[in-house]
């Protein structure tokens, strides 16, 4: 079997500590936030499939920021997988898993990074073959707590955890051994979106990344 995904799972986690989970709505505003994080030294960029426009929006980014680690957060199914990887996506993020959703991430061509908050989805995310994982939510689900005792029988299994990270928490995650990034929607703000202020992007990016 091909181990293939998994060497670029870790190169994905590798990219820099901290990614960024996009909501856009406007295909308008696609390029000046990816611009934006990217000039604030963040190459790896999570667009959610929880917009209309987000399919388009991969696509753009795609095509347009080349040098950009565009993937695709909120893939949930194996149709959502198939158009995320037609539109351009370099990876793929789910929050939780299925069956079918680890076959189809297997046969697929791009990473899946399957979602856990709990031991038996670990394992059962393990036996696929599948070592880089989201842990997702992660404040709610136990936190720095819950991934500090993950890591003792699954010392191998790598984090990005993802849901409640914010600036005062970011690094206590970090610092734990099976953590190799962090994800969360304070890196572009809704509101900071909808003023397009992208100057603030680059700034909270930059400040994000300087640990
Ligand atoms: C995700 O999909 O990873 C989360 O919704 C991000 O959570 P946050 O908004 O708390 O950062």
């Amino acid at each position: 079997m091909s181990n293939n995904w998994i060497q670029n799972s870790t190169e994905i986690f590798a990219q820099g500590p901290v990614v960024p989970v996009l909501v856009i709505e406007k295909l308008e505003d696609a390029l000046p936030i990816a611009s934006a994080l990217m000039e604030g030294g963040i190459n790896v960029l999570e667009v959610t499939l929880r917009t209309d426009a987000a399919i388009k929006i991969i696509e753009t980014i795609a095509k347009e920021i080349p040098e950009a680690y565009i993937g695709a957060g909120t893939v949930t199914n194996r149709a959502e997988l198939e158009d995320v990887t037609s539109a351009g996506a370099k990876f793929a993020i789910s929050p939780g898993l299925t069956a079918d959703l680890l076959s189809a991430g297997q046969e697929g061509t791009i990473p899946l990074i399957p979602g856990i908050s709990n031991i038996s989805d670990l394992m059962r995310a393990k036996d696929a073959g599948y070592d880089h994982l989201k842990f997702f939510p992660a404040e709610a689900a136990g936190g720095v707590k819950a991934l500090k005792s993950i890591g003792g029988p699954f010392p191998n299994i790598s984090f990005c955890p993802t849901g409640g990270i914010s600036p005062t928490n970011y690094k206590d995650y970090l610092a734990l051994k099976n953590v190799k990034c962090v994800g969360g929607s304070w890196l572009a703000p809704t509101e900071v979106i909808e003023n397009k202020q992208w100057s603030i992007i680059t700034e909270v990016a930059k400040e994000a990344i300087t640990i």
